[in-house]
């Protein structure tokens, strides 16, 4: 069994995700990288330097919407580290598509990916958080898990999904002291935002490594305060817009 605490980051191969791991493994913990890339993977764990030999950070190559695939990503993990501490829910795509031109299928993939498959996961990680001393979940939402943006029907329906049930599994297991947290950040400088508002000048955006401090700042904060969401806009933009 790992004698560090173990991070299970979803959509580790770049992005947020790998920024994530990166400072997870800065702040004590062995990571745990999901996502379907191999390689981004890889190249993710050998940026983990905080994570020492033997217990290095490990990969988990796998597609999280095919079915069984969160329930055998848990059972992968422990098999591995023999504990699970903290599981970050990061893993996303996102649709720019107008409301009309929006169909079942898109709505479908969005929703599997974006709320499905966390929900699955966290549901089957319980067991395992439930024996981890500080358990957290810290789920990566977005500005339109509240608010909706043109053409982001589907992606904006699945982030709302995601703070639904995060606002429910927080309230059902705060008396076992797993904190469960929901970040929901504006535009960040990765692929997702690239492809769907190539017209946002790159220097303005939040940098993935802000939102990995802010999930390491959520995570270390066990004291008598519980922060339940932490709402994140670029700089540029009009606060409590
Ligand atoms: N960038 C932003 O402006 C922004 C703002 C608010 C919220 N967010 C949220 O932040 C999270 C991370 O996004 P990002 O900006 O870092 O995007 P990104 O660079 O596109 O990364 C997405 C990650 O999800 C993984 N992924 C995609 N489909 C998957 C699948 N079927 N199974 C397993 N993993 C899968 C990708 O890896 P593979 O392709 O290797 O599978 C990748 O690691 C998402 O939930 C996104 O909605 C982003």
């Amino acid at each position: 069994m790992s004698s560090k605490p173990v991070a299970l980051i979803t959509g580790a191969s770049r992005g947020i995700g790998r920024a994530v791991a990166v400072a997870l493994s800065e702040a004590g913990y062995r990571p745990a990288l999901a996502a379907r890339s191999e390689e981004g993977l890889k190249v993710s764990a050998g940026l983990c330097t905080g994570a020492e030999a033997g217990t290095g950070a490990l990969i988990f190559p796998i597609d999280l919407t095919r079915e069984g695939a969160p329930e055998q990503l848990t059972g992968m993990v422990l098999e591995a580290a023999g504990r699970l501490d903290l599981l970050v829910n990061n893993a996303g795509a996102v649709l720019s598509r107008s409301f009309e031109e929006t169909g079942g299928d898109d709505w479908d993939r969005l929703m599997a990916l974006n709320a499905r498959a966390p929900f699955l996961l966290t549901r089957a990680a319980l067991p395992a958080l439930r024996r981890a001393p500080e358990a957290a979940v810290v789920n990566i939402g977005s500005v339109v898990s509240f608010k909706g943006y043109e053409m982001q029907a589907a992606y904006t329906a699945s982030k709302h999904a995601l703070a639904g049930w995060t606002k429910v599994l927080a309230r059902e297991v705060s008396a076992e002291g797993i904190r469960v947290h929901l970040i929901a950040p504006g535009g960040v400088a990765t692929d997702l935002v690239r492809d769907v508002r190539p017209d946002i000048d790159e220097s303005g955006l939040i940098s993935p490594e802000e939102i990995a401090r802010a999930v390491v700042f959520l995570v270390k904060n066990r004291g008598n305060a519980v922060i339940d969401v932490l709402e994140i806009h670029r700089a540029g933009k009009i606060p409590f817009a």
